[in-house]
């Protein structure tokens, strides 16, 4: 069997592994600093080690697997992507990005050979942002730009992101050390599943990606007033739920407006939560994205207006934080042409790609050149347990990193 396809077949099996590695019963979800991340960080701890590189984790709980240089004082390629996942989660979303960098290491260990530059493979213990709904804890956290705010959020256990790392083995205190320095770095690159349905439809086995959406997350709170169900009239009522209701719908309408606008509510909290109270308060977490940052920053400002207006149409007050904002950001156009020219050495060529999903590189972009490399997913579905890849697509990714290694040992300046 070609070495490419058994390290397929083997990144398959790892997939499975991992995807049985979760914090609740009957599906995948594994978050920041949960038992599970820590038995999944065990697991690929493990793989790095098979694969010959040294192991350590970093302050907030990054795996950090190192294949030296044959020239110690080379800079370092990162590679890897993230461990954590949404909440009944799809098995490739993040581990695919992991498990192929390990293998594109195996590799070079297996036939004793050393790269001109060091390699590392990162799997980030945060990039979903599933516990603390600010994202890429782990990758930012190489940029230096958590800041001391984040770590005083809480999750829906009251606990902040500073014991939540403290727990997980990691010291609040000494963030900076995670800090990476750019003039150290060659860049990174990212294999991730596209989630999306365009390498399908053009039936590409992998793509090369061009771009990464910029995307803002929002906590809107509607305060109201709870009140008894049976005996407040409805013209009295200041109910929190029906003024979020309306202003999600209203977000809708906002979105369908601007072409190539998402806008997304996937989280909504209702208090007090009984079916005979008129709600008092309700939080709701929004997801704005687009590939132009103006056009992103426009809509939350109108979606803002339109929550006051709706909050105030039924006399409740409005609470709008935005918890993050990521800028769009644009692949290395070098390492991209490197991408495509590996890839197209394993398939058909295809015109690089934007994408709509955030991922690691959109924040590692702030410190060094990132390219991406996608892998085709049925029917583009993620973020589900649906999410499939086909080995022989893995194994295509496998070829093309491998081959872009080479080239980049080749012309690395
Ligand atoms: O939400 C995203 O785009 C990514 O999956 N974190
Ligand atoms: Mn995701
Ligand atoms: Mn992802």
């Amino acid at each position: 069997m070609h070495a490419d396809a058994a390290l397929a077949a083997q990144i398959m099996q790892r997939i499975d592994a991992l995807a049985a590695v979760s914090d609740e019963p009957g599906r995948l979800t594994r978050s920041y600093g949960s038992p599970a991340m820590r038995r999944a960080n065990e697991l690929v701890a493990g793989w790095m080690r098979e694969a010959g590189m040294t192991v350590c984790t970093d302050a907030i709980g990054n795996l950090i697997g190192s294949y030296a240089s044959a020239n110690a004082t080379a800079k370092s390629l990162l590679l890897g992507s993230h461990m954590d996942t949404v909440r009944d989660a799809g098995r490739f979303d993040g581990p695919l990005g992991v498990l192929t960098a390990i293998a594109c290491v195996q590799k070079f260990h297996e036939t004793g050979r050393r790269l001109p530059f060091a390699v590392e493979v990162i799997a980030f213990a945060d990039e979903e942002g599933v516990r603390f709904h600010s994202t890429y804890l782990g990758s930012r956290s190489l940029v230096g730009t958590l800041g001391e705010a984040e770590l005083q959020r809480v999750d829906l256990g009251g606990v902040t992101l500073s014991e939540a790392i403290r727990s997980f083995g990691g010291d609040p205190t000494c963030l900076k050390s995670c800090r990476r320095d750019p003039a150290k770095l060659l860049g990174y690159v990212e294999v991730h599943i596209e989630q999306g349905p365009v390498l399908q439809q053009k039936n590409l086995p992998v793509g090369v990606v061009s771009a990464i959406a910029g995307q803002t997350r929002i906590e809107a709170a509607f305060h109201g007033r709870a009140a008894h169900a049976g005996t407040t009239p409805m013209a009295l009522r200041e109910d929190a739920l029906v003024a979020a209701s309306r202003f999600i719908r209203d977000a809708e309408v906002i979105a369908r407006r601007h072409p190539g606008l998402v806008v997304t509510a996937g989280q909504l909290e209702v208090r007090p939560g009984a079916s005979n109270v008129v709600p008092g308060f309700v939080k709701l977490s929004l997801d704005v994205r687009h590939e132009d940052d103006a056009v992103r920053n426009e809509a939350c400002e109108l979606l803002a207006v339109t929550a006051r207006f709706d909050a105030a149409h039924r006399r409740t007050e409005l609470g709008w934080e935005i918890i993050q904002a990521t800028r769009a950001v644009a692949c290395c156009p070098k390492l991209t042409s490197l991408l495509r020219e590996a890839a197209a050495s394993h398939a058909a060529d295809g015109e690089p790609m934007p994408s709509g999903a955030g991922h690691d590189a959109a924040a590692l972009a702030a410190i060094t050149p990132v390219g991406m490399l996608f892998v085709r997913c049925k029917d583009g579905i993620s973020h589900h347990p649906g999410e499939s890849v086909e080995e022989a697509d893995v194994r295509v990714a496998i070829s093309a990193m491998g081959r872009f290694l080479e080239l980049l040992a080749a012309r690395p300046a």
